[in-house]
């Protein structure tokens, strides 16, 4: 294990040196542009302003004769645009694709300091984000960046879920992940073709109540372990949660139930594949506000953030108040870029 020290260390000489904290970033949803297609890119200037994540999309659902236009499309597309507070991020191909190491040999050198996160797809172990951090470091050097470029990993293995631990230790440069549901369920052998959500057999059966009377089969979620490891292996190296994508446009009310349940878990954000999933995060992923009222409550019947009261009936004490910060800490950061909500949350 590195020495503390040596942690923070650039790993190229020339190269930024690495974040101490990460940047504060609102980030509630990632929106996913697949940069090949003129139509879609022409539509990047208006959706600057409606999401937090502009993300250019080069590895699946990018066929395979579309990968080095894609490439390209998205080094025009950082170009072309200012992105101002809104972070933009490329999901690279996979380490072992014919393609990974030409997207990071174009990209960084010609948008690098535009770049704020680089999404690695497939991460198996800690070794994968050593040799994206070193090439990083090197290129980074080598074109004059002036800002460390972060990677967020997408967990979507089985191996990678064993590792998650180590993943989350592997670099200063790491942003956070994704749960990666799709790939997930097929290196588990999970029998789902679903991308995301529930599944209508994995339930559990209600007591028998007698011959005659019906038994409730009540839906469980499948992916609550996944996404409780990854929220523990993410917060306690500092780094953010995120759900990955849902992949069917057709049931918002489903989409919105497993963003809902991730946020709840300690989740930041989710995947917009389709812009109908944009407000639906923003709705999830910002914190309500009756739990945002309640919260400036405890706040500031407590503030120095010690002792007992009693609010509504309902006791808090040291460790309300730091839930209660939690949700504030994060309305602020809305509030920060949404004057509507700013209005309502009083902030
Ligand atoms: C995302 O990449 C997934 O595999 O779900
Ligand atoms: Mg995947």
């Amino acid at each position: 294990m590195k020495t503390p020290r040596a942690f923070y260390q650039p790993l190229a000489i020339g190269a930024p040196s690495p974040y101490r904290e990460l940047p504060v970033a609102l980030e509630r949803m990632i929106h996913f542009v697949p940069p090949h297609l003129e139509k879609l890119r022409a539509k990047v200037p208006d959706l600057i302003s409606k999401v937090d994540v502009i993300l250019g999309n080069l590895e699946d659902a990018i066929p395979a004769d579309a990968k080095i236009d894609a490439r390209r499309g998205f080094i025009r597309m950082a170009e072309e645009n200012d992105f101002g507070k809104t972070g933009l991020w490329t999901r690279v191909n996979c380490l072992n694709s014919p393609w990974f190491l030409d997207d990071l040999m174009e990209i960084v050198p010609a948008v690098g300091n535009k770049l704020d996160v680089i999404m690695l797809p497939k991460v198996e172990g800690p070794w994968d984000i050593h040799y994206l951090d070193q090439l990083l470091a090197q290129l980074e050097a080598r074109s004059g960046i002036t800002k460390p470029i972060l990677i967020h990993a997408i967990l979507e293995t089985a191996e990678g879920v064993k590792n998650v631990e180590a993943i989350a230790a592997a670099s200063p440069r790491m942003h956070g992940m994704s749960l990666g549901p799709a790939d997930l369920a097929a290196s588990r052998g999970m029998k789902t073709t679903r991308v995301g959500g529930g599944h209508p057999d994995y339930s559990v059966l209600a007591d028998a109540a007698g011959e005659a009377a019906p038994r409730t089969a009540y839906q469980q979620d499948l992916w609550h372990y996944t996404v409780a490891k990854m929220v523990d292996a993410c917060l306690s190296y500092g780094l953010k949660p995120f759900y990955g994508p849902f992949g069917d446009f057709s049931d918002p009310a489903a989409c919105e139930s497993q963003f809902r349940n991730a946020f709840l878990m300690g989740c930041l954000g989710a995947w917009s594949l389709h812009p109908s999933q944009i407000e639906l995060a923003k709705k999830v992923f910002s914190p309500d506000p009756a739990e945002v009222a309640f919260a400036l409550k405890i706040l500031e019947a407590m503030p120095d953030g010690t002792g007992a009261v009693m609010i509504d009936g309902k006791m808090q004490d040291d460790a309300t108040w730091k839930q209660a910060k939690v949700i504030v800490d994060l309305a602020r950061l809305v509030a920060s870029k949404d004057p509507e909500l700013a209005q309502v949350y009083g902030l």
